[in-house]
């Protein structure tokens, strides 16, 4: 596996008490797969993301729990320059607003090159030549001329195609994508979107990509992480979630992407607010949302009961829940 997150537990000290961000992260990624990784704002989807590549704000992050094994080795406890190096030349991540993670000041070549004479001890002109090379790669026309402009000379979408660009420099073996595609048009995300796919599938990379946007993920995830309040909730392979969901939370989640064929009808929303990550509910914290929440909810915390090969569910009654799709 060339993912593989454990029990994963990351807490904020804050002057609220201790926000439990994360509270017991599983989750795997082949070479060649892509997870998507899905829930509602503030579930824990992008902190999960800045434990792995090791950018956690720490204070006041802290990781309070579990292992991260990359390649088989837990990164959570290396050395924090054989770290920075795994960080800098075997992973990367793509971010919703590329605009804030360019350097303003530098050209787009600047910045590609860097990579090149860094990490690969290129000279300035192979390494400019390189970027060119990336940007055709990428699809940004005319790339030879452009590659001398700055990052707001680009439009979103052009801009999302060098961080793309940046982030496949080095060839990495795991890409993580948070919202990489969030802040574009609609037309423009699914250029954007497919894009990575086909970098994705070229490279045999794993890629981990986090998303609100179920519509998006039915045609290039293998496999989707359902996540609330900081925990796995649902894993399946992509069809079967989407087929007969084995959560009452996922099921509410697809209940609530606009349908073309149903257009007209009033939207789908699950009721209620995510917990306050300071005092999650006992039992189930999804149960004070659930249509179908009994006693035993509010005082046992399930288990990822495996549902299938491949499938898991965090809920006392996935049966019930499948088969009453
Ligand atoms: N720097 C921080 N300081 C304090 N708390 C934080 C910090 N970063 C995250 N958190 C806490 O962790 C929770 C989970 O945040 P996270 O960014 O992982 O959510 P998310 O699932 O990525 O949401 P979104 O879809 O809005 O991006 C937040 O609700 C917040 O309580
Ligand atoms: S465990 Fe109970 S509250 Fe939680 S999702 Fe299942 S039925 Fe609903
Ligand atoms: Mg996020």
């Amino acid at each position: 596996m060339l993912l593989e997150v454990r029990d994963l537990h990351v807490e904020f000290h804050t002057r609220e008490g201790v926000a439990k961000a994360v509270n017991g992260v599983n989750y795997s990624v082949a070479e060649g797969e892509t997870l998507a990784v899905l829930g509602e704002s503030g579930s824990g989807k992008s902190v999960t993301a800045q434990a792995i590549m090791g950018i956690l704000d720490m204070p006041p992050g802290k990781i309070a729990g579990g292992e991260i094994l990359f390649k088989d080795q837990d990164l959570l406890k290396l050395k924090p320059e054989e770290r920075r190096r795994i960080r800098g030349q075997e992973m990367a991540m793509i971010f919703q607003d590329a605009l804030s993670s360019l350097n303003p000041v530098l050209t787009v070549g600047q910045q590609l090159g860097e990579m090149f004479v860094v990490h690969r001890g290129m000279s300035r002109k192979d390494a400019k030549a390189k970027s060119v090379e990336l940007m055709d790669r990428v699809r940004i026309p005319a790339a030879k001329e452009r590659v001398n402009q700055y990052p707001h000379q680009f439009s979103g979408g052009m801009r999302q195609r060098i961080m793309i660009a940046m982030a496949m420099a080095l060839e990495p073996s795991l890409i993580i994508a948070d919202e990489p595609t969030t802040a574009l048009d609609v037309t423009v995300q699914a250029q954007v979107m497919d894009l990575l796919a086909e970098l994705q599938r070229e490279y045999n990379m794993g890629l981990i990509l986090i998303t609100h946007d179920l519509g998006v993920v039915a045609d290039v995830a293998d496999k989707i992480a359902v996540m609330y309040a900081g925990r796995i909730v649902e894993t399946a392979p992509v069809h079967e979630i989407y087929k007969a969901p084995a959560h009452p939370y996922t099921k509410g989640l697809l209940r609530s992407i606009p349908r073309l064929d149903q257009k007209g009808r009033e939207l789908y929303a699950i009721k209620g607010l995510p917990p306050n990550l300071t005092r999650i509910p006992p039992g189930c914290a999804f149960n004070p949302r659930c249509p179908i929440a009994r006693d035993v909810c509010r005082t046992d915390v399930p288990p990822l009961y495996e549902v299938d090969a491949g499938r898991r569910s965090a809920c006392h009654f996935w049966k019930e829940t499948l088969d009453a799709r």
